[in-house]
């Protein structure tokens, strides 16, 4: 089970070390924990975190590998900075920032080369599912944003439903099998079947044994509820019971 905690543009500095040393106390068997922290923190939380049950990675990264990119990032410094992992494809930056699938792909490239995993992420929006669109959406988003040729030890994937995302709206048991099926099936036609596919919208403590039940739910990406260190600990639990009840 890997399970992520997507602080995206939050906390402040001095709450986000007391987060660190809460995460850096715990670790939980079976399961894999990566911090995706505001870049500018990367540093500190990856300091707060060494020698403890948790990587450090990125939020984003530039497709280039340097240059005249005032305010971007390359994945080379991510990984300079202690980052071992990039999330990319996160709808909030397919959104605010315009980032289409072949961006995605070509920063999941430029991370790949400097020796960074990738975490890449895909979801429909509440009207692409309501007009029965939900899986073409989400596959064509995997044909554009996972590269060709990519190695399964390197990828992980999120399927998080943007209308699941903050609003305390899950998807159903049977909508994440369903969508986590689809993805298994995408991924076994591209020699990747053993690649990990997170669940991430408003996981919870108190729903997260119900969506690692989905046998296809390999972890969850998760928003909200990891700026909480008892939150983000109660989710771990959970996929620390899952791992064993699996075994
Ligand atoms: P929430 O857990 O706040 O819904 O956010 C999910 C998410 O976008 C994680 O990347």
């Amino acid at each position: 089970m890997i399970i992520a905690a997507n602080w995206k543009m939050n906390p402040p500095l001095a709450d986000a070390g007391a987060l660190a040393a809460a995460y850096a106390a715990e670790s939980f068997d079976g399961v894999t924990r990566i911090l995706f922290p505001p870049a500018p923190y990367l540093v500190q939380m990856g300091v707060r975190l060494d020698g403890a049950d948790m990587q450090v990675g990125g939020q984003d990264c530039h497709h280039n590998a340097s240059g005249a990119h005032t305010g971007d990032i390359a994945a080379g410094m991510l990984a300079e900075c202690g980052a071992s992992t990039v999330l990319l494809g996160h709808s909030e930056r397919r959104t605010d920032h315009g980032e289409d699938d072949a961006l995605v792909a070509a920063k999941a490239v430029a991370a790949l080369t400097t020796g960074l995993d990738v975490m890449i992420c895909v979801g429909e929006t509440l009207d692409q599912r309501e007009a029965g669109a939900a899986e073409a959406v989400v596959t064509a988003q995997l044909d554009g944003s996972v590269p060709a040729g990519i190695e399964a030890s390197r990828l992980m994937l999120a399927y998080e439903p943007v209308w699941a995302i903050g609003t305390g709206k899950v998807a159903s048991v049977e909508d994440i099998a369903a969508m986590h099926a689809a993805i298994q099936q995408w991924l076994a036609g591209r020699d990747l079947a053993s690649v990990p596919i997170l669940y991430g919208g408003s996981v919870k403590p108190a729903n997260a044994d119900t969506i690692f039940g989905v046998p296809d739910v390999g972890g969850a990406l998760v928003g909200g509820a990891s700026l909480k260190a008892e939150d983000f600990s109660g989710i771990c639990s959970a996929g620390a019971r899952t791992a064993a009840a699996r075994s």
